[in-house]
């Protein structure tokens, strides 16, 4: 696979066999490049997780790793990101990791013919989150074996989440049933093709897979007009210690990261049985190095 753009890119075969990659990778699989082979992780936004996530999957591939601090490049002179890629990639650079504020930036970088490297999509603004989403299904297929007739809620402000949106698609590709629940506001009308909105306290304890966002405090606050603050979000929308009391035994929690504390989940909730949430963390190396690898497979190093 030349680059990994958008969750559409993944059919339910394809994630499945991503999942196993990862697995393996999970289970001590290693590889050997047959060259040397230069990684760059380009971020225009924040991150901890994405960020190291892929630093540590290149590393552990056998990748070289360049520095990149978009604060101190040429982009505050006014270069272009196409002029970023096209000169990382004359240096030697052979798989960019870009994370950008920019909904569907790449769409340019691929109309242009003339990029010759690996393109990986770490979040664009509020577009898709594929290596999110791909570490996501696997922490549910490790839990449950299957994704057909899972129930999956996905609570919160799904309008702006790269999240929400790359896993409700993947969900419906492999047969889950998926939910939405959260404020009438940040519903997003585009996305029920792949699920219904529901009321959280009804639909909680039917649920398998409780797949909370993170609440977007740079949203809401100083916005008069903002129908939540974090109070009344967790009052309404919060996994609390009473709400949790009604999962079913084995129904998993899931978030993204980073986590709002006491906002969309009460801190003991956190690292609870529930909670697959440092799990997702931990499975997010193995599935970049499952798409890492497929990316080198593609240009010959592995
Ligand atoms: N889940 C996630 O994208 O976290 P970071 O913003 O810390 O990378």
């Amino acid at each position: 696979q030349a680059n990994l753009v958008t969750i559409d890119q993944i059919d339910a075969d394809d994630a499945l066999a991503l999942i196993d990659e990862a697995q393996a990778f999970k289970a001590g699989k290693q590889v050997t490049l047959k060259k040397p082979a230069y990684a760059m992780n380009l971020f225009f936004e924040n991150s901890t997780r994405t960020k190291t996530s892929f630093q540590m999957a290149e590393m552990k591939l056998g990748m070289q790793v360049l520095n990149f601090n978009a604060s101190t490049s040429s982009v505050t002179k006014g270069e272009s990101l196409y002029d970023t890629l096209k000169t990382v990639e004359s240096i030697g650079v052979n798989v960019a990791v870009v994370r950008h504020p920019q909904t569907g930036y790449y769409q340019d970088l691929l109309n242009r013919k003339n990029l010759n490297i690996g393109l990986v999509n770490a979040g664009d603004g509020t577009g898709q989150h594929p290596s999110q989403c791909l570490l996501d299904m696997m922490t549910i297929y490790e839990q449950f074996n299957h994704f057909k007739g899972l129930k999956v809620m996905i609570i919160g402000d799904i309008r702006h989440s790269r999240v929400a949106r790359s896993n409700a698609e993947m969900l419906w590709k492999l047969g889950a049933d998926v939910y939405f629940s959260g404020p009438k506001d940040w519903a997003d009308p585009q996305l029920e093709k792949y699920g219904q909105h529901g009321g959280f306290e009804e639909l909680l304890p039917k649920m398998d897979v409780i797949n909370l966002l993170r609440v977007q405090h740079e949203r809401i606050s100083g916005d008069a007009n903002a129908s939540f603050n974090a109070e009344t979000y967790r009052q309404q929308f919060g996994l609390t210690d009473e709400r949790v009391n009604q999962l079913k035994k084995d129904a998993i929690i899931l978030h993204p990261g980073p986590v709002n504390r006491g906002v969309e989940i009460d801190d003991d909730l956190v690292e609870s049985e529930h909670s697959r949430i440092f799990t997702q963390m931990q499975n997010g190396v193995f599935v970049r190095m499952a798409i890492l690898s497929r990316m080198l497979r593609f240009q010959n190093f592995l």
